[in-house]
């Protein structure tokens, strides 16, 4: 699905002014990250781009259409996965929170089961189905939230700071979550910190500075530019960051063969 976000401006109560004429776009198939200095305004961002916050100004657009023109039914084409997975979890047991939304979706309870079984078998959370949400671990509460959403198959995820206290492990779990994601057509937008991460997922990225969304071009050439890298309070990924080192050591070695 193709989400357009066009000039929006925001205001927290007490003039708090954190959007000051924000655009981006992802289209199908397409990983887009937002990149920014904490408190640039990346959550609020996708809260608006989710219809959860309304702008002040400014329009969002699900293929075409103005997203609050197609509320709530919209919802069902988005998953947002909220930085804290306590502000998402609220079901008695795990089961019940994949269950969740299966249960105003689908028409009967066997069907339901039927997709709460394949789904916490694709995430590998069968021996946690009859845990308590609220007692497991951080890592486990984000993947059951993910699955949560993946279980309505939505068009459209919009993923905050996911990798945020994930081990190694669960944060490769979640790159290929993505990944899979992508390559079935759809459209994933990550706010993030986590610029390893970034430069393994995404296929554009965007640095939120000042209350606007800069670059928006491929994620090698934002993530090798230091001084977009210094807007958004972070450094280059140690991928490019190796390959820049292996770059200026052969160019050191050319001038050094040059002179001998
Ligand atoms: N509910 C709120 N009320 C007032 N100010 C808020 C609220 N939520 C966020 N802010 C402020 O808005 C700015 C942007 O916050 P946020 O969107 O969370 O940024 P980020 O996700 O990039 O860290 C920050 O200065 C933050 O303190
Ligand atoms: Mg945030």
């Amino acid at each position: 699905m193709l989400l357009r976000v066009e000039d929006v401006w925001f205001k927290y109560p007490g003039n708090i002014e954190v959007l000051k004429g924000a655009s981006f776009h992802a289209d199908n198939g397409e990983v887009v990250a937002i990149i920014g200095a904490n408190g640039s305004g990346k959550t609020t961002l996708l809260m608006i781009s989710s219809g959860l916050l309304e702008p002040d100004k400014g329009k969002v657009l699900l293929d075409g259409e103005p997203l609050y023109k197609m509320l709530p039914e919209a919802r069902r084409r988005i998953g947002v996965l909220f930085q804290n997975p306590d502000d998402q979890l609220f079901n008695p047991t795990v089961y019940d929170e994949l269950a969740f939304s299966l249960n105003q979706l689908l028409p009967s309870k066997d069907e339901v089961n039927r997709r709460v079984m394949e789904v916490s078998g694709r995430f590998g959370l069968d021996r946690l189905l009859h845990r308590t949400p609220y007692k497991l671990s951080v890592g486990e509460k984000r993947i059951v939230t993910l699955a949560s959403i993946l279980a309505y198959n939505p068009e459209l995820l919009l993923l905050d700071e996911p990798t945020a206290n994930l081990s190694l492990k669960l944060t490769e779990e979640m790159k290929r979550f993505i990944l899979h994601f992508r390559d079935e057509g759809k459209s994933v937008v990550i706010a993030s910190h986590d610029v390893d991460f970034i430069a393994k997922t995404a296929d554009r990225v965007y640095v939120l500075y000042d209350g606007v969304a800069f670059g928006g071009l491929s994620a090698k050439v934002i993530l090798s530019d230091n001084s977009l890298l210094e807007m958004a309070d972070m450094r280059m990924p140690a991928s490019l960051h190796m390959k820049n080192q292996e770059i200026h050591s052969q160019v050191k070695g050319w001038k050094t063969t040059a002179r001998g």
